[in-house]
């Protein structure tokens, strides 16, 4: 497999901070709140993730390393993995195990639910990251997969919510998605562009 050392590389770095707040869980290093301290480091860890897995491909077409792209799945999966180990927090800490107060307040508080919409499309990604998916799925899996984009917008979103009286670093993560999106857009555009879309009459077929 091309890109093993690198592939194993980032698997390792993306497993050290879970393992990490939960040695510092567990000889009680986190404050006073220890289970808030965890929903909320593996919630922006889900975050940082996502950026970073978005960026991979302008990285990509950038430096024309094919490893960058090598490990946009891993990172995507990763970026999953920590916002369900946030989920299971949430559940286990904040709400206590107890369902109603899960079900309370997935129908009345607008940053949960906004999480949850982005959960539920990270989870989408997640099931359909296969070879099996891709080639069953055909160019719907393309379309799908564009969701991600949408996702990031909800994590903002419900980010915002959480951390309204500081807005500084959530404008750091908001920049760097935005630049993102107008990169990935602009991509677009060039390659409608070259297909001839914008501005001829009969289109060839293109692959965005
Ligand atoms: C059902 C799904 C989700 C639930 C129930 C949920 C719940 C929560 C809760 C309770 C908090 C902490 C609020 C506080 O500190 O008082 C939080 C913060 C946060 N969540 Fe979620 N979340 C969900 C999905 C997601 C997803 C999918 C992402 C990202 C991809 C995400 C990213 C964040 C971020 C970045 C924060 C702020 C962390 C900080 O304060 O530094 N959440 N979420």
């Amino acid at each position: 497999m091309r890109y093993r050392l690198w592939r194993i590389g980032v698997f390792l770095v993306a497993s050290v901070p879970p393992l990490y707040w939960l040695y510092c869980a567990v000889f009680n290093l986190l404050g006073p709140d220890p289970g808030k301290v965890l929903v909320d480091n593996l919630g922006l860890g889900a975050l940082i993730l996502l950026l970073i897995t978005l960026a991979m491909t302008p990285l990509q077409q950038l430096t024309r390393w094919g490893g960058w792209i090598a490990v946009r799945r891993q990172l995507g999966l990763w970026c999953f993995a920590y916002a369900v180990l946030h989920l299971l927090g949430y559940v286990l800490f904040i709400a206590g195990l107890r369902l109603e107060l899960v079900l309370r307040d997935l129908s009345e508080r607008p940053y949960i639910i906004v999480g949850a919409l982005a959960f539920v499309g990270l989870l989408a990604l997640a099931v359909t990251s296969n070879r099996f998916s891709i080639r069953k799925l055909g160019r719907k899996w393309k379309a799908l997969h564009r969701l991600v984009y949408a996702i990031l917008l909800l994590a903002l979103l419900h980010m915002l919510w959480v951390v309204r009286a500081d807005l500084g670093e959530w404008l750091v993560y908001a920049l760097i998605g935005g630049a993102l999106l107008l990169m990935r857009l602009s991509a677009v555009a060039s390659a409608l562009q070259r297909a001839g879309v914008l501005f001829r009459e009969n289109p060839k077929k293109i692959e965005i």
